[in-house]
């Protein structure tokens, strides 16, 4: 295997530094590092991070193939920035079982371009009725430790408290869409002004929070670990910050869209912005951000949902939720954490791949950038500021809503194990 050089990076936003990746591993870091006989990297003005970890990404395959593959979805990780992504289970069949963990974990090895760990359903289909086997998927080759229905609430408490009892035994963790079914029945868009005025049915703040307020007390009462799957309001920043200060082990993600964008959006009846949880107000944005800068949200999820055209370019009301942000998420942390003074580059690394490694146990990634540690890196050149254009994307579906936006930043190199996934901003 070749040495690679990365010459005069800002490590995490620090001083310049070079590092040497010497075949899968980071061989020093330091100044004035030997050139010889690697190939280099000129870094001037760039930060370096350890490679990004996504928990929550929609790969789509096994069934949705049309929408994304896992080699689609695991290439537009690495241009992202991403080393590691955790594949959501509503696929078709859903991961529910340690055979379809096995395959997807075993396609995200083949692909090659980023590591998948496949997340299993928390019960059989989706369906909330029985708890899926997650002993067996924990045991399979796959290593499940985040067990979640996302697109779904696990909404039997019964079966909250069962899943909870079950993942303590191997230090796993049950991930949570908060939505209690009811209370959104028939619901297009945040309810508010907005769909008051638009005449759309509501989702009301409390149909979040008032799973949020439930589960981490029964993650309190059962002592087991309970993430929350993309927090939307200032009232479910309030109730983790509440669970935090109790000392329970409960976490919490929040994605990029809900940092950046506002259910204002859908006066332009754009079903691009029509997405689950649905856009808030610009008084929950404010309140995402300053919990994500202050730690009570722990990480930023991209909640990668890629739709075929046919599913999204339609009238609202038929339109699928959802927005695809691999290779977007960086640049919109930077321009609303970053840029506003909110978080650094090194609460950037914590938030976007210490962090959400440590919460999905995941070995080899979200590590420090250090010698003897594996090379997972991503290579950001800050100063970079560039219309959103998806047609370039690498994922096999454009449903972004930032078309044509600009956004700051751009990820020019991304290595994972030392080989290049992504070399000068372009698929190596
Ligand atoms: O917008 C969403 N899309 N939210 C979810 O919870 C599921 C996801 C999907 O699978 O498309
Ligand atoms: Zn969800
Ligand atoms: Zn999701």
């Amino acid at each position: 295997m070749s040495k690679i050089l990365i010459r005069g990076a800002q490590v995490l936003g620090g001083e310049s530094q070079d590092v040497l990746i010497d075949g899968e591993t980071i061989a020093a870091v330091g100044t004035g590092l030997s050139a010889e006989g690697a190939q280099v990297v000129e870094a001037a003005g760039q930060i370096l991070l350890p490679g990004l970890v996504d928990l929550h990404t929609h790969l789509r395959e096994p069934g949705r193939e049309d929408s994304e593959t896992v080699l689609t979805g695991t290439r537009a990780a690495a241009v992202g920035g991403f080393t590691a992504v955790h594949a959501m289970a509503n696929t078709f069949p859903v991961a529910d079982t340690a055979g379809v963990v096995e395959q997807v974990y075993r396609l995200g090895r083949e692909s090659g371009y980023c590591d998948v760990q496949p997340v299993g359903a928390v019960t059989v289909g989706l369906e909330g009725k029985q708890l899926a086997e997650l002993g067996a998927m924990h045991d399979s080759a796959a290593g499940v430790k985040v067990f979640s229905d996302d697109g779904k609430c696990v909404d039997d408490a019964v079966i909250m408290r069962r899943a909870l009892e079950y993942v303590k035994a191997f230090d796993g963790v049950v991930a949570q869409h908060a939505q209690e079914p009811r209370l959104t029945e028939g619901a297009q868009m945040n309810e508010g002004v907005v769909s008051a005025e638009l005449g759309l049915g509501g989702w009301p703040a409390v149909a979040e929070e008032s799973i949020i307020a439930r589960d981490v007390l029964l993650a309190a009462h059962v002592g087991s670990r309970l993430h929350i799957c993309h927090l939307s309001t200032a009232g479910s920043v309030e109730l983790v910050r509440w669970a935090k200060s109790k000392g329970w082990d409960v976490t919490a993600e929040v994605t990029p869209h809900h940092l950046l964008l506002t259910d204002e959006l859908v006066r332009t009846y754009d079903p691009v912005y029509k997405v689950n949880p649905p856009l808030r107000t610009q008084a929950d944005v404010l309140a995402l951000r300053e919990a994500l800068a202050d730690g009570t949200i722990d990480c930023v999820a991209t909640d990668h949902a890629p739709h075929p055209h046919e599913d999204k370019d339609c009238e609202w009301g038929a339109a699928a939720m959802g927005m695809v942000g691999l290779e977007t998420a960086l640049s919109v942390v930077q321009e609303t954490m970053v840029e506003t003074g909110l978080l650094d580059w090194a609460g950037v690394a914590d938030r976007m791949s210490f962090r959400p490694a440590v919460i999905g146990r995941l070995a080899g990634h979200g590590r420090p950038v250090a010698a003897g540690e594996p090379a997972n890196l991503t290579l950001v050149d800050p100063a970079y500021r560039g219309a959103v254009d998806p047609a370039g994307f690498a994922s096999r579906s454009r449903n972004t809503p930032y078309r044509g936006r600009e956004l700051p930043g751009r990820v020019t190199h991304t290595f994972l194990r030392g080989r290049a996934t992504v070399l000068d901003g372009k698929l190596a």
